[in-house]
């Protein structure tokens, strides 16, 4: 047998998924009108970044590789000062990048719930705080959606065995695109001792607060959160994530974190580029155009049954089955469409989708032609 093969029970686990119509598969993205993407300022589509980095001095002067980790040889004033420059735009006392979303989820999660710990969260969190939690040492259990009853209620049951309870939740949900009820939960915080709130904003950052700060922001409760996680893969545009809280957090993630301290720091064009990011934020209006085809998409649509209550990038139309979702996915295709169809095991069975994501670029008739085919499908 060859060594390159894949052993039988693999291979037979691939099939099955083929067999099922559940085979993921990379595709070539061809132009059509982007419903799909996470760019949702189109910092990258328009080549904003870009053009900013262009006109960065300093980005010639950045070699191309961080050359180690942080703590051997990939640290730099560049980092540092771009991390100080996050902790105050997210009015944080201290930041720490870390090199995705995925890896700052990972890395901050399993290291800071400990065995005697408890580690409650949403039934719908992302796949990296899941794993994160998993890799912790700690007792966790889900809570129903946004539900602050099933919450409660798991606090109650469960808070005199255990010594730190940690709460974990998306400002706002990659699938379902609604948000966390925050200002409930840090509420339950302030009522229950050692009980702590962590927020993922990938999908708030750039959507939501004065100037794209994301939710916390906008809702006043930035210096009420033990740790929040703003990611740069969606409307900032690049790549990479911050964890911002107290500097003894970053102190204690320098010093437990795996995902931070065996990689490969970020190059410096990432740090330059998430710097920029930062910047056209503040300068442009992006968000303002993002938040008109928000609008304007959700008054398109609010009558429609299926699809779920939405004031953010992200609205999913709820289709039942994957057969269905996928068939919507090819008939917008064939429409120069892009919007994807999100199947199960991704997601909850019986809650298969298509979802829809909006840009500042969107114009206000691309979203007029998704109407005609969303009125005939
Ligand atoms: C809520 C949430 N957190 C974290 C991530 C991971 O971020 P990244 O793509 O930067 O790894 C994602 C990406 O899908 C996400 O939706």
């Amino acid at each position: 047998m060859s060594t390159l093969q894949l052993p039988d029970h693999l291979l037979k686990s691939l099939m099955e998924r083929e067999q099922k119509g559940l085979l993921r598969k990379l595709n070539k993205n061809t132009p059509a009108i982007d419903f799909c993407s996470n760019d949702y300022l189109g910092f990258s589509k328009l080549g904003l970044l870009t053009k900013t980095l262009r006109t960065t001095e300093s980005v010639e002067a950045v070699p191309y590789g961080s050359t180690g980790s942080r703590l051997i040889s990939g640290n730099s004033e560049l980092i540092e000062s771009a991390e100080k420059h996050i902790a105050l735009f997210h009015h944080a006392p201290s930041a720490l990048i870390f090199n995705s979303g995925y890896d700052a989820n990972v890395g901050l999660f399993s290291c800071i719930p400990q065995k005697k710990d408890l580690v409650l969260f949403d039934e719908l969190i992302h796949a990296s705080i899941y794993d994160g939690i998993r890799l912790s040492h700690a007792t966790h259990y889900k809570f129903k959606h946004n539900n602050i009853g099933s919450l409660q209620e798991l606090i109650a049951r469960h808070k005199s065995s255990y010594e730190n309870i940690y709460i974990a939740v998306e400002s706002v949900y990659s699938m379902d695109g609604d948000t966390a009820p925050l200002l409930e939960m840090v509420d339950i915080c302030k009522m229950n001792a050692r009980t702590y709130l962590m927020v993922d904003e990938a999908h708030a950052v750039g959507v939501f607060g004065k100037q794209g700060r994301g939710l916390c922001s906008a809702l006043n409760i930035e210096n009420k959160c033990f740790a929040r996680v703003y990611t740069y893969g969606k409307a900032m545009g690049c790549h990479g994530a911050t964890v911002v809280g107290s500097e003894a957090l970053r102190n204690y993630l320098i010093n437990f974190s795996r995902a931070f301290i065996y990689s490969t720091a970020l190059p410096g064009h990432s740090i330059e580029a998430i710097t920029a990011a930062y910047r056209l934020l503040i300068e442009t209006n992006q968000q303002e155009k993002l938040q008109q085809n928000i609008a304007y998409f959700y008054s398109r649509t609010s009558g429609l049954k299926n699809m779920i209550k939405s004031q953010s990038s992200i609205h999913s139309l709820i289709v039942g089955n994957n057969i269905r979702a996928q068939e919507l996915e090819i008939i917008f295709a064939k429409n120069h469409i892009c919007a994807r169809a999100i199947k199960s095991p991704t997601i909850k069975e019986g809650t298969e989708r298509i979802r829809f994501c909006l840009h500042a670029y969107n114009t206000k008739e691309e979203i007029d032609q998704l109407m005609v085919l969303l009125n005939v499908i």
